[in-house]
This record gives C-alpha cells, sequence and structure tokens, in this order.
C-alpha cells in the first residue's frame, strides 16, 4: 500500500508561512517566481544548485506564434500528437506565445536575430513552418542565466538550493503546505498556494537526454496527496542522441535537421525517403521509430552535415560541434552517430489549461504537468513553450486570487510505523533497470507484467519502513512512478504517437 506521507509532517501558528511555495527550479518554476507581484513571499526549493536541471540542457529553442495565426502552429501539435491532444489546452498555450515572448525580452535574453534584427526562426520536426526562437543551440542555458539575474534581484523571494521536496501536505479542503530535506533534518512550510515544477522523469533511464536529478518527485507527491496522472504512458524517445566517451548521451538537436542536415544509415542512404513526407523533419515519433529499425536490421545511424556551406555547422551550432570534436568527431568531415534514447515525458500531474489541480491551491507547471497539450507525442519546441505559457497562466490566476492563510489551528501526520530511519526497498540501480526494461521505445506487455510485479513486491518490503533521507525518498518516488506509468501502459492495447506496443 502507498502510504500518504514519507516522514512526519507538522504544521502549526509558529511554522514559516509563503504565500507560494514552487517546487522546482528550472525554466517552469523560476519563470513562475520572477514574475509573481512583488508583494508576494515566495519560496523557491531547488532540489540540487540552480541551474542543475533539464531546462539548462535545452537546445532548439521556444516555439512561437507571433503574427496571431495559431491555427498552422496548433494544427502541427495536434498532428505530432497523434490528435489525442486537449484542443482547449493547445489553444490556450500557443495564445500565449506573445506574453512569453515580451517577459523573455524585458528579462534580456538573447534570442539569435538576422540581419535585419529580426528575431531568427529555426525549424524542427513536425514544423511546417520556422516558429522557433533561439540563442545558438543553447538556448536553455540563456533562459536559466537570465531567469536566475531575475530571481537573485527580487527580495520577495527566498531560493533554497539542495531542499529536496518530500510531500505536499493537505487536508480535504485544500492544500496547506509542503515539507522538505535539507542540511540533514526536515522542515514544513505553510502555504496555501503550491506550484509543482520538478520537471519529468528521464533521470530514471540509462540512456536519456535528462539530467539524471530529474526522478518524477512532483508526480510521486501528487499521486501521495491523491491527484491523478494524466497520459501517464506516453514517454517521447529523442531520435537523435550521441553516446559520449565518458558515457552518458548528448542531444543532437532536431534544428541541426531543420537546417539542412540529413539522416543516413550505414550504407549512406537517406532511409526516411519514402517513410513520411517531411523526412527528416517528420514528427519525432516517426523519426525515432524509423532509426530504432535501421539499428534492428543491424544499421548505424548518422546525422550529416557535411554537405551545408563552410563555417555554418560550427557558427550556427557550436556547443554541438565542440562537443562531438571533444568526443572524437569533427561533424565537418565525419557523420555524427545517433541513436534514439529516452527525452521527455507527455503524460504529468492532471492539471487544467491554468495548472490547476483536483486540490485547492496545488498548481503544476512545466514537464510535470499532464495537461493534454501534447497528446501522445510533443511537438519540437512545444516543452518551453509550456513551461512559460502554463506559469504565465498560473501567474494570471495568482494575481486575480491574491493568497489569504487559511486559519489552521495544527496539522500533524505521520506515517504509520515509527520505526526507525528505514531505506527504499530496491536499489537505484535496480529501479533504473526496471525503467529501462519496461519502458523502452518499443515496449512489450510481457516485460511489462513482469516489472510490475518486482515493483509490488518492493512495495511490501518497504510498507512499514519509515524513509528518512534523499536517496531513499526518491527511490520511494520512482516505485510509485514506475507502478503508475506501467499500470496506465497495460492498458494500452495498440500502438499511437510515441507510444509503441509490439
Ligand atoms: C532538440 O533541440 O532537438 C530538443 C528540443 C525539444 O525537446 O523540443
Amino acid at each position: 500500500m502507498i502510504r500518504r506521507y514519507l516522514t512526519e509532517v507538522v504544521l502549526d501558528e509558529a511554522s514559516p508561512y509563503y504565500d507560494v511555495v514552487i517546487i522546482g527550479a528550472g525554466v517552469s518554476g523560476l519563470y513562475l517566481a520572477a514574475g509573481l507581484p512583488r508583494h508576494y513571499k515566495a519560496l523557491v526549493l531547488s532540489k540540487d544548485s540552480l541551474s542543475v536541471c533539464n531546462s539548462q540542457l535545452a537546445q532548439g529553442g521556444v516555439a512561437l506564434t507571433l503574427n496571431g495565426e495559431l491555427s498552422g502552429h496548433i494544427e502541427d501539435t495536434l498532428a505530432a500528437g497523434a490528435y489525442v491532444n486537449d484542443l482547449r489546452v493547445v489553444k490556450a498555450m500557443i495564445s500565449e506565445s506573445e506574453s512569453v515572448l515580451s517577459r523573455l525580452i524585458v528579462y534580456g535574453v538573447d534570442f539569435d536575430k538576422n540581419e535585419g534584427n529580426e528575431l531568427n526562426m529555426t525549424m524542427e520536426g513536425g514544423h511546417k513552418k520556422r516558429r522557433i526562437v533561439h540563442s545558438r543551440d543553447t538556448t536553455g542555458m540563456a533562459l536559466m542565466e537570465a531567469l536566475i539575474r531575475q530571481v537573485e534581484d527580487r527580495e520577495n523571494l527566498d531560493v533554497l538550493e539542495h531542499a529536496f521536496a518530500v510531500d505536499l501536505i493537505s487536508d480535504d479542503y485544500g492544500i496547506l503546505g509542503v515539507s522538505y530535506w535539507m542540511n540533514g533534518e526536515m522542515h514544513c512550510v505553510a502555504s496555501n498556494t503550491v506550484v509543482l515544477a520538478t520537471g519529468g522523469i528521464g533521470g530514471w533511464f540509462s540512456r536519456t537526454t535528462n539530467a539524471p536529478v530529474v526522478t518524477g518527485d512532483g508526480l510521486a507527491m501528487a499521486l501521495r496527496a491523491g491527484v491523478p496522472l494524466r497520459d501517464a504512458a506516453y514517454i517521447q524517445y529523442h531520435p537523435t542522441a550521441f553516446k559520449l566517451k565518458a558515457g552518458g548521451y548528448f542531444l543532437i538537436s532536431e534544428a541541426v535537421r531543420g537546417e539542412g542536415g540529413f539522416l543516413i544509415n550505414s550504407d549512406g542512404k537517406r532511409f526516411m525517403k519514402g517513410l513520411h513526407p517531411l523526412m527528416e523533419l517528420a514528427p519525432r515519433d516517426v523519426v525515432a521509430k524509423a532509426i530504432h529499425d535501421q539499428m534492428c536490421a543491424g544499421s548505424k545511424v548518422f546525422v550529416d552535415v557535411r554537405h551545408l556551406s563552410a563555417g555554418f555547422f560550427e557558427t550556427r551550432f557550436p556547443n554541438i560541434h565542440k562537443v562531438c570534436v571533444e568526443n572524437g568527431i569533427d561533424p565537418r568531415v565525419t557523420p555524427i552517430p545517433v541513436e534514439p534514447v529516452e527525452h521527455y515525458h507527455m503524460g504529468g500531474v492532471m492539471a487544467d489549461s491554468v495548472g490547476s489541480t483536483a486540490i485547492k491551491g496545488l498548481f503544476v507547471t512545466g514537464e510535470t504537468a499532464g495537461t493534454g497539450f501534447h497528446g501522445a507525442n510533443r511537438l519540437a519546441s512545444n516543452s518551453l513553450l509550456e513551461c512559460m505559457a502554463l506559469s504565465e497562466r498560473i501567474l494570471r490566476t495568482l494575481d486575480v486570487e491574491a493568497p489569504k492563510r487559511r486559519i489552521l489551528a495544527n496539522y500533524k501526520a505521520s506515517p504509520k510505523t515509527n520505526a526507525s530511519s528505514g531505506q527504499a526497498g530496491i536499489s537505484k540501480f535496480a529501479l533504473c533497470e526496471i525503467f529501462d526494461s519496461a519502458l523502452p521505445l518499443v515496449k512489450h506487455s510481457e516485460v511489462l507484467e513482469a516489472a510490475l510485479k518486482k515493483i509490488k513486491a518492493s512495495f511490501d518490503e518497504i510498507e512499514e519502513a519509515p524513509l528518512s533521507e534523499p536517496k531513499a525518498f526518491e527511490v520511494y518516488n520512482g516505485l510509485q512512478v514506475a507502478k503508475a506509468l506501467i499500470l496506465d501502459a497495460l492498458t494500452i492495447k495498440t500502438s499511437i504517437g510515441s507510444f509503441v506496443i509490439e
């Protein structure tokens, strides 16, 4: 049985109170924090140092529609998502493009411009026109730098690094606060407005573009508080990741194909010809599966940029060029070997188009949110748009409803047992193996069933042992997330979008 709280939680009149608590400090969390009115006192909890997050690694850019003609962007989002997106949410997110860009320009984000000083829009998979603003090939870094500058300046914000949020504290009337672990001890803060912005789940996969710190903690916290996930089984594999000498994977942005890069196999053939009218720029699920099929047939796959004009690649993609060269590949003379790896979770904590959840006062934004924006496969660069569009919409909601502290006498709850400190009943390594084997690009129901059995056995082992330190919290969260994803995957009998079952 899944417990409600991982540790004892206590709230009373002496507990610190914040108007808003934001859990997570990637682009979605910091955009929200930076946009809060200055009379809001807010706490931001960052699991690691600021800038250790997925947002920092984002390359391609932010998909935006700036001319008011939303229909093209909407249609591309739906087509990529296999038309199971929530149309109302898709319209709402894309409609925020202008507000998001205006705020980023005020914050001084250094977007690439053309000779006429207009934003230089790039192209990525699934888009039928250029609509992605970017800062060379390190857009995430540029956004994070600007947002960190903003939050550092704000007296109304307390930002805590290495603060591991453990539980959402709630009663039948709504959210009451958050418990977190920092400097070896647990703390509880009171707040009637809490925003989950903890990112996705990629840290559980050995082959991923994600930062290891991203382990679905927000999803598990929401599940324990009784908020369900939406689209839990929809996980996106990015088609083109480059294996680093030191281990791990580095993204070769889709923008490389958007700017003319080809995909070739070991025979030098452009195998996407005939598979999709957009060829290398087909939606990500189509390209990832085509590469997977090439690899299953014994071929290697490469991103080839040798035909691009001299000087273009290293100027437009300086970071990708540098990392490739450091790892023994000069893309100007040698095609870059690539393979599909886990990249993004379309599923998330069930929320509406303003990030509101089933618990009053609990909001969710960015990759943690399950709003139906992405359907069964996210359109390229709609993730950074979602991070900021949804935070923008939450900010607007908060503006109207200035938070008032809900009268609370005392709240105390603990796990059923008071036995001494316990560990989660499975090692982190073994749990990673479960994610890798049960949730690869192509899934099999018998493997999903077997993984579910292992997860249930682990839960049985840890039921009575209270948890006391971050590794154990993380593993417990991971078990909960794996269970939710696998249960959902077992209900889907035919392939759709990024969800492939054989
Ligand atoms: C990329 O640059 O290919 C990734 C962008 C995204 O995840 O949308």
